[in-house]
Order: structure tokens, then C-alpha cells, then sequence
């Protein structure tokens, strides 16, 4: 049973960052707390708790946490993270456009480091959560929804499950200088590290869709960019790993969808589903655009 410490509002100072699921605050000098909105399950809260504890324990840079699920007087629920004096990568490469390669080989390079860590007990399986996302999903028909498990199905593992991330983007890393940590390891699983890849992969090519304008077209192929150094960085130019990186690709632009995500990305999302399952999906490993 996990420990369970209450907090007064009075405790949190500055808000750092907040999105849909969750809040972060400064408390103190060296930690946050990461509060998360009422509607995230506590068992999900416990999951990341589990996990970023092993991973932290294991070496994987990342911050650690405290051994206790932390709920404030409103009741909401939150973990308790050692501060990093870091930038999220996603500002640095605003900032700093031009540095694309080296934070690109810096993003692939940690995402590696991951993929090290041996599967963790009591974690779910990859092939099932795509599986459930897959078959719950609202916005593809039923017959596209049976030819993508029908792909799931014959999708093979590229090697023993490993630790996946399953969230792994810009914003959920953290860079000083050289050193690179991971944050956000609520959505981790244990599977194939290619599935992971495809993910994160999904994420990178279409983020920043703009429907129109000079600003959209250069943020677009800014991303598709940054995603093909991110891809040629981790798959290395093996063939063996970009053939798997191919066939886990419509699978995971698939469980993309269900992100609620915006209009633009989602319907070039969603044309580029179609016209893989209608070409046999045999494509370049170079980018998920
Ligand atoms: N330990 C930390 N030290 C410094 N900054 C942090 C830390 N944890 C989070 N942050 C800041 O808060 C931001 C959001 O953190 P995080 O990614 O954990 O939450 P989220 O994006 O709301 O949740 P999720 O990524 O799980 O959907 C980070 O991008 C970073 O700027
Ligand atoms: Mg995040």
C-alpha cells in the first residue's frame, strides 16, 4: 500500500507548467510537485510513482521521487520529484533551431538509454494497450479498426520486452549543457523498443500542424525534420530495425489519434493511415510524414 502524506495549498509555490493532466509546482528550493487534475485515476498516479521509482533506482537519469502519493485539501492527488535546474528540450529547440542535430542525436541517444532498462514487473504490456486503444477507438470505422489489429497481430516483436517509455517527446525531457533526463513515465509499458520508437516518432513528424501560412509550412517541415535526425540517430541505419520501425508505424499513428490531438494533425493523420493500409504500408523508414 503506498504511503499517502497530505499537502496544504499553502506548501506549493510557483506554477512551472500546466497541462491537461496535470499541474507542477516549485516546493521549496529543490522539488516540484506534480499535481495531477481530478480527473487522472489514482491507480495511474501510483503507476508513475512505481515506475519513475525503479527507473530512478535502475540509473536511467531521471528525477527522483518520493516514496508517497501526496493529496492536497482539495483532493487532488500528486508526486513529490526531486528539481532539475534544466530546460525541456521542446523550448531548446525553439530557441535554438539551429542546433537541431546535436539535440536530436542527444533526444534519440536518451531515448536508447531507455530502451536499455529490462521490462518491469507490473507494468502492462505494449501489445495490449495498442490493442484496447485500437478497438475503443471513435474516430476510424469498424473495418479500418479490424485491419489495423489484423496488422497488430502481425507485427512481431524485434527482441525480450524492454522498458518503453510510451510518451517520450520533447517536453518530457529535461537538458543542462550535455546531461539529458527523462520525465513522465505515467504511460510506460514494457514491449518493443521500435514500437516505441514509432511513437515517439508519430509525435514528432506531425507536431506543430499549422492549416495554412508561411509560419505553418516552416514549423511543419521543421518537425519532419528534427523526426527524420531523431529516426537516422536511433535506428542507425540498420535495416533489420527500420523494417520492424515500418510495420509498428500505422499501428502507432493509429493510437496517435486518440491523443486528442489537433484537427490539422489529426487529419493528416488519419489520410496517411488510409493510404498505408491501402498500399500495404510498405513505406520509408525516413519519417512518419
Ligand atoms: N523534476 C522536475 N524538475 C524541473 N522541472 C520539471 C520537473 N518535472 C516537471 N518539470 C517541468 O514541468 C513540465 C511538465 O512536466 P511533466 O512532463 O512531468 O508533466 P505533464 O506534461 O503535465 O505530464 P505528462 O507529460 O505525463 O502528460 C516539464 O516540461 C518541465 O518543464
Ligand atoms: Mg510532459
Amino acid at each position: 500500500m503506498t504511503a499517502r502524506r497530505r499537502l496544504r495549498a499553502t506548501e506549493l509555490g510557483a506554477c512551472i507548467s500546466a497541462r491537461k493532466h496535470s499541474e507542477v509546482f516549485r516546493v521549496g528550493a529543490d522539488r516540484v510537485l506534480k499535481l495531477f487534475r481530478g480527473h487522472v485515476r489514482v491507480d495511474l498516479v501510483e503507476r508513475e510513482l512505481r515506475t519513475a521509482m525503479r527507473v530512478h533506482a535502475a540509473g536511467i537519469p531521471t528525477p527522483a521521487v518520493d516514496a508517497a502519493i501526496f493529496e492536497t485539501d482539495g483532493g487532488r492527488h500528486g508526486l513529490m520529484f526531486e528539481y532539475i535546474e534544466a530546460t525541456p528540450l521542446s523550448k531548446l529547440f525553439e530557441r535554438h533551431p539551429l542546433h537541431i542535430a546535436r539535440y536530436a542525436r542527444l533526444f534519440a541517444d536518451l531515448h536508447r538509454r531507455v530502451h536499455e532498462f529490462e521490462a518491469v514487473d507490473g507494468l502492462p504490456m505494449q501489445r495490449i494497450e495498442l490493442r484496447d486503444r485500437i478497438l475503443q477507438s471513435g474516430r476510424m470505422s469498424l473495418g479500418i479498426r479490424q485491419q489495423l489489429l489484423a496488422r497488430l497481430d502481425a507485427c512481431s516483436e524485434s527482441q525480450a520486452p524492454r522498458l518503453c517509455h510510451g510518451n517520450f517527446h520533447p517536453s518530457n525531457v529535461l537538458v543542462h549543457g550535455d546531461r539529458a533526463w527523462v520525465l513522465s513515465l505515467g504511460n510506460a509499458c514494457n514491449g518493443d523498443p521500435i514500437a516505441d520508437v514509432a511513437r515517439t516518432s508519430t509525435i514528432l513528424a506531425y507536431a506543430d500542424i499549422k492549416s495554412s501560412g508561411l509560419a505553418g509550412w516552416l514549423s511543419t517541415h521543421y518537425s519532419r525534420w528534427r523526426n527524420r535526425l531523431y529516426l537516422a540517430r536511433y535506428l542507425d541505419g540498420e535495416r533489420k530495425l527500420q523494417l520492424q520501425f515500418d510495420t509498428w508505424l500505422v499501428i502507432q499513428m493509429a493510437r496517435r489519434l486518440e491523443d486528442g490531438i489537433a484537427k490539422a494533425e489529426s487529419e493528416a493523420l488519419e489520410k496517411n493511415i488510409l493510404r498505408r493500409l491501402s498500399a500495404g504500408s510498405q513505406s520509408s523508414p525516413s519519417g512518419a510524414a
